[in-house]
């Protein structure tokens, strides 16, 4: 049985999937680094996502981790195969391919919006896998970059936050999408204002929620105590207090260097 899951991302974001993760296996122990020094990781090469990927891979696994997850869109875009490496016999969850099979096992599913970082919606990897699982799909995709920055700096800002999301939106074909994937952890933080934003007739889908329930259906348990020990590569302010606003608790943070 598996007790302490290694989880991360470049900032906040990842907390999002904790979050989700929390919410369904309360006694998980968890591992979680937020990779400040390099978010954010959006606007990187996909050679720079997997070298940091695959670099704070191993120091999760050197720290204990029985099991890696992948809370980054942009990670997991780029950098699933080099964290598999470098976890070797440790299992890896990711966050896109759950979501490619909870659509794919959405029959009424034929038109889905899809927001994320650059290096998400360049990578093109939600098309080619749906392409595989369920040719009937077709997505429309959107780099939304502006929004990841201002979630990890300022979410309390909520009116610009509508005003950015909405501009975005509006480049979408809200007429005929019937889900809208948040590919991107930071932004289900902003979940309620999407849904307002794309009203009733589109599920917003929250890609740490999927991966979570989709763990629970395949009967996966954690029996730790609940703890959380959380990490970043350089100190930052907004990372403290987003962290903590999210998850609604003092947090003890510590800045890690990790080995290259
Ligand atoms: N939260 C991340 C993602 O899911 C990364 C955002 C960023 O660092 O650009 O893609």
């Amino acid at each position: 049985m598996v007790t302490r899951i290694g989880m991360f991302d470049s900032g906040v974001g990842g907390l999002t999937v904790l979050n989700a993760f929390r919410k369904a296996f309360p006694k998980a122990d968890i591992h979680y680094v937020g990779d400040t020094l390099h978010m954010p990781y959006g606007d990187k090469s996909p050679e720079k996502i997997q070298e940091f990927s695959r670099q704070i891979a191993r120091y999760l696994c050197s720290q204990g981790a029985e099991l890696i997850v992948i809370a980054c869109n942009s990670a997991s875009s780029w950098a699933y195969q080099e964290v598999c490496d470098a976890a070797g016999p440790i299992p890896v969850l990711d966050v896109v391919r759950p979501v490619v099979r909870f659509l794919a096992n959405s029959p009424q599913l034929t038109q889905v919006g899809l927001i994320g970082t650059r290096a998400t919606i360049q990578s093109g990897i939600y098309p080619t896998l749906l392409k595989a699982a369920a040719p009937q799909i077709h997505v429309e995709a959107l780099p939304t970059p502006l929004l990841a920055p201002l979630v990890e700096e300022a979410i309390e800002l909520r009116e610009l936050n509508r005003l950015l999301i909405a501009h975005y939106i509006h480049q979408l074909n809200t007429e005929s999408i019937q889900a809208l994937v948040l590919a991107c952890t930071h932004y289900p933080v902003l979940q309620d204002i999407f849904v307002e934003v794309v009203g009733p007739n589109i599920q917003v889908l929250n890609p740490g929620e999927v991966l979570a329930e989709e763990c629970r259906l395949n009967g996966m348990n954690f029996e730790g105590t609940g703890s959380l020990r959380c990490e970043i590569t350089e100190y930052t302010q907004a990372f403290e207090k987003t962290a903590e606003r999210l998850l609604g608790q003092p947090i003890q943070l510590k800045t890690v260097q990790l080995p290259a």
